[in-house]
């Protein structure tokens, strides 16, 4: 099973149109440092040629054209996304379903019911679709293991977790199962597994125990301060009021770092979903060597594994 990172960044991407924090003025003027980062998606596939893509990212062109091998051009109109799953509804997340809307047939897409209630009424990108395209739904249902063709030797398992529906939703303030899930990606053949939560508010017990089960953990690296938005001047929201686990503990909670320090030292932990704002993201700072020290890997766009 392969597992390409299209967009390591979070929403607004690195550098942000109308950003000119430290990190986005050195991705901006490429001195090196810090490398731009497109916003979050991941494709996964068995045979390296049909692609489930996770959320469809704004960036999604952008995406395909760094990513030739999710192009196979086996016929005039081609493409290797064979179908798109959703983990919420936020715009960062959907926002690409817009660009494929040129496909000859539906598009598969798989999602929770709350997140296709949202993408029918406060931002109506599928009855919009139907347009275009169309959409073939597929409802996921919490815990209930499933495929998606034809990557049959691969299963997906969606869990509920504690994060925020859309500053769209009428749910925003009272999320409902299926608003936020994390995956559970599963080659089934090998075993091996994979968790996937680019927005993960706190970790349940089960959470915990489904990161303990996997040998590549992908999550939610938006924030290294729950109030570094709060610190830059560029927002009163705390990390955990937009549905983040931040990386540095908060009033006795612990962090992501404290959370991935307790998974075994085997496992491969990946940080994703990074704000621009994050420190982070620039290789020199105090911070990366803190999360490096403790074998925590930054994701970047490109990156791949093999499980
Ligand atoms: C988030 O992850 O908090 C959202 O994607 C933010 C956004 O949509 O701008
Ligand atoms: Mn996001
Ligand atoms: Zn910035």
């Amino acid at each position: 099973m392969k597992i390409k990172i299209l967009g390591s960044g979070a929403g607004g991407g690195l550098p942000q149109w109308n950003c000119n924090c430290a990190n986005c003025t050195s991705a901006r003027h490429g001195d090196g440092d810090v490398r731009p980062r497109t916003q979050s998606s991941i494709a996964v596939s068995e045979n390296g040629v049909d692609w489930i893509l996770i959320n469809a990212s704004p960036d999604l062109l952008a995406q395909l054209r760094a990513n030739p091998e999710l192009q196979p051009a086996r016929s005039i109109r081609d493409s290797g996304i064979a179908a798109v799953l959703l983990i919420d509804a936020q715009i960062d997340h959907v926002t690409g379903l817009l660009m494929l809307r040129e496909r000859s047939a539906p598009l598969p897409l798989y999602a929770c019911s709350p997140v296709f209630d949202d993408l029918s009424s406060g931002f109506p990108i599928v009855p919009l679709l139907g347009h275009y395209c169309g959409v073939e739904r597929h409802e996921i249902t919490l815990d209930e293991p499933f495929s998606i063709p034809p990557a049959s030797g691969i299963r997906f398992t969606a869990m509920s977790i504690e994060s925020k529906a859309p500053p769209y939703s009428p749910r925003r303030n009272a999320s409902a199962p299926g608003d936020n899930i994390g995956l559970l990606i599963e080659n089934i053949a090998s075993g091996t597994r994979v968790f996937y939560a680019p927005g993960l508010g706190s970790a349940s017990a089960a959470v915990r125990q489904a990161m303990e089960s996997a040998q590549l953990v992908l999550v939610d690296g938006t924030f290294w301060r729950s109030t570094e938005m709060i610190d830059l001047g560029l927002s009163d929201k705390h990390a955990g009021d937009m549905g983040h686990l931040a990386q540095c503990g908060h009033n006795g909670t612990p962090g992501m770092v404290q959370l991935l320090d307790a998974l075994p030292s085997a496992t491969r932990k990946v940080l994703i979903h990074i704000n621009n704002t994050n420190p982070i993201l620039n290789p020199h700072s105090a911070e990366y060597a803190v999360v490096r020290a403790r074998g925590i890997e930054v994701a970047h766009d490109g990156m791949h594994f093999q499980v």
